[in-house]
């Protein structure tokens, strides 16, 4: 007892406490403010000069149109990808009427992304001078789920769609980027993909592997003068995540707006909209039990509602 009083008496001892809380202090306003100035304070790269075209997949709907759209309005001309013909041809002559830059569209189902589709979409990107590649499309579960209760077609298309598109697309564009020696690869990943995500675990793993994936090619890429970057969002507010827009959960084009900035900077994991940023931070700062938890709680309450309303439309069906 006497000697912890001694210990702490000793001013050597008070000194050094003073001098590693004031370090820690120190970094953590040191990364607020580099934060600070990357989301608001840092002007945008020109996106024209990675190239004349943009590319996007899942470009009819939620984040995706966002991008097509914003890419446009940059001037830049844009190739849309995605599933229903009947919409691409309405997102294009959008684009074209308010900005008047070239469309082009593939319709192209990427939950079969064979060779003949991965064909047909190189027949149209492989001869333009792509600035930059979004790896958009992806699917999630209809509702939070334990892995077991996934039908098998669900199984095969949370890989199909997050991962094979995103990897067949990469791998079919990178290489003009890097003999040009100017491109950017966005890859659209979620929170999901950086955090644990029970009931959700294989969209998770599968948003996992496009962070990982984009982690080592940036490396790879950086002499090329290419970057490769992958975003990270919580909910933005689309028909995927049927949630509304409220103050944790931006419209796409607000999500797009500040995404768009983060382009071309060489960072790699990137949470582009500022309030996702603080509650990945708070997350992340919370020991893993916890947020594990807190989590398991959240999801498994959507899930009960998602039950719920499963049981109702088969009631509904039946009455008919
Ligand atoms: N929304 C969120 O909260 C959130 C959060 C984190 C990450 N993400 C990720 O963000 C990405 C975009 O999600 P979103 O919420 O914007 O989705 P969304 O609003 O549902 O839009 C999906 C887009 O992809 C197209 N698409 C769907 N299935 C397709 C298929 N089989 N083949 C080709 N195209 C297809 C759709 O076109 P059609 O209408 O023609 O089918 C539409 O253009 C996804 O990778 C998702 O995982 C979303
Ligand atoms: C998706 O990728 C896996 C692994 O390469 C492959 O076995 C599967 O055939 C791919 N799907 C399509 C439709 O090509
Ligand atoms: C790298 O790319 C930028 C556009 O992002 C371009 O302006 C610059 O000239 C390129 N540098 C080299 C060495 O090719």
């Amino acid at each position: 007892m006497d000697q912890l009083a001694l210990l702490t008496n000793d001013p050597r001892l008070t000194l050094a406490a003073t001098c590693v809380g004031g370090c820690v202090i120190a970094l953590f306003g040191l990364k607020v403010i580099v934060n600070f100035y990357k989301y608001f304070l840092r002007p945008s790269k020109n996106l024209k000069k990675l190239g004349e075209w943009a590319v996007v997949t899942g470009a009819t709907d939620g984040i995706g149109k966002a991008y097509a759209f914003k890419f446009a309005k940059k001037g830049l001309n844009v190739v849309l990808i995605s599933r229903t013909k009947s919409k691409l041809d309405d997102c294009a002559a959008e684009i074209k009427e308010k900005y008047g830059v070239e469309v082009k569209v593939i319709a192209c189902d990427y939950s079969n992304f064979d060779d003949k589709a991965r064909a047909g979409v190189a027949k149209v990107c492989g001869k333009l001078d792509v600035g930059i590649l979004v790896n958009n499309v992806g699917v999630s579960y209809v509702y939070p789920k334990y892995f077991s209760e996934l039908k098998e077609e669900e199984v095969d298309g949370l890989m199909e769609m997050n991962v094979n598109s995103t990897t067949w697309m990469t791998h079919m564009i990178l290489p003009g980027m890097m003999e040009r020696k100017r491109g950017s690869i966005v890859n659209v990943a979620s929170a999901a993909g950086v955090n644990t995500m029970p009931l959700l675990a294989q969209y998770s793993a599968a948003k996992g592997y496009i962070t990982m994936f984009t982690r080592g090619l940036s490396v790879e890429c950086a002499k090329k003068n290419v970057t490769v970057s992958v975003v990270t969002p919580f909910y933005v507010a689309t028909k995927l995540a049927k949630m509304r827009k409220a103050l944790t959960v931006p419209t796409p084009p607000a999500f797009v707006d500040m995404a768009v900035r983060w382009i071309g900077h060489g960072d790699v994991v990137v949470q582009p909209f500022w309030i996702h940023g603080v509650m990945g931070w708070v997350v992340n700062s919370l020991p893993t039990f916890l947020s594990d938890s807190v989590i398991m709680g959240m999801h498994a309450g959507i899930r009960a509602r998602g039950i719920k309303k499963d049981a109702r439309k088969a009631a509904e069906g039946k009455g008919n």
